[in-house]
């Protein structure tokens, strides 16, 4: 897989980890950023692993750069891109090349978008969770895989409920993952089935 990151990379870090296990069945073959300063970039080439930034404003447009993360993801042939904790929103150039699955700080349909946690707090929810998802051109609206809840604590604020749900996404973003990579998976319409289908 080809992991995206735009910050920490914590997510991204867990999957490093599984993936020492051969058992996993699964490799990271590069970690992408488009910020030449995300954390887990370091993390990334620590482990050995090659890393790249396609940076946003270096390209004249959005499908200009959408198109040169594509090219670039594809450099690694990849049967999976996953992005964690990516910030950006991927367009047609890589969702329509490479299948791609997105970690998501809420149960979506509720608070897709870039401030999830903020937007669940505001609402006054008591449940809230993380959800994973192949991406498709819209946002935070692919097909669902998994999800797992997370209860809101009284006195909870933005960073502390992000912080307890980011524990469970990496554990669901590790388990997800290797559950795909061993077994495939078939989608259809908005269903995703673990497994291969056909002759
Ligand atoms: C995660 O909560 C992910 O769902 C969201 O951004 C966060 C990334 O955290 N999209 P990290 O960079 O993996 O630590």
């Amino acid at each position: 897989m080809v992991v995206l990151i735009s910050g920490t990379g914590s997510n991204m870090a867990a999957l490093l980890d599984a993936c020492r296990s051969p058992e996993y069945g699964a490799q990271v073959v590069a970690v992408g950023s488009d910020r030449p300063g995300a954390g887990g970039l370091e993390t990334a080439e620590e482990e050995g692993v090659p890393a790249f930034v396609v940076p946003f404003r270096d390209y004249a447009d959005r499908s200009e750069w959408d198109t040169a993360m594509s090219d670039r993801i594809a450099d690694f042939a990849p049967d999976l891109v996953v992005s964690a904790g990516f910030m950006r929103i991927l367009g047609p150039a890589v969702v329509g090349r490479h299948a791609a699955v997105n970690i998501h700080p809420a149960l979506l349909p509720s608070f897709p978008g870039a401030h999830a946690v903020r937007d669940a707090l505001a609402h006054g929810v008591r449940v809230t969770g993380t959800t994973i998802h192949f991406l498709d051109e819209g946002v935070d609206s692919g097909p669902i895989i998994d999800q797992v809840p997370v209860p809101v604590e009284d006195g909870d604020d933005e960073a502390a409920l992000h912080e307890r749900i980011k524990t469970v996404e990496r554990r669901m973003l590790v388990d997800t993952v290797g559950e795909l990579a061993r077994r495939g998976w078939t989608v259809d319409g908005r269903h995703v089935r673990l497994g291969r289908t056909g002759p």
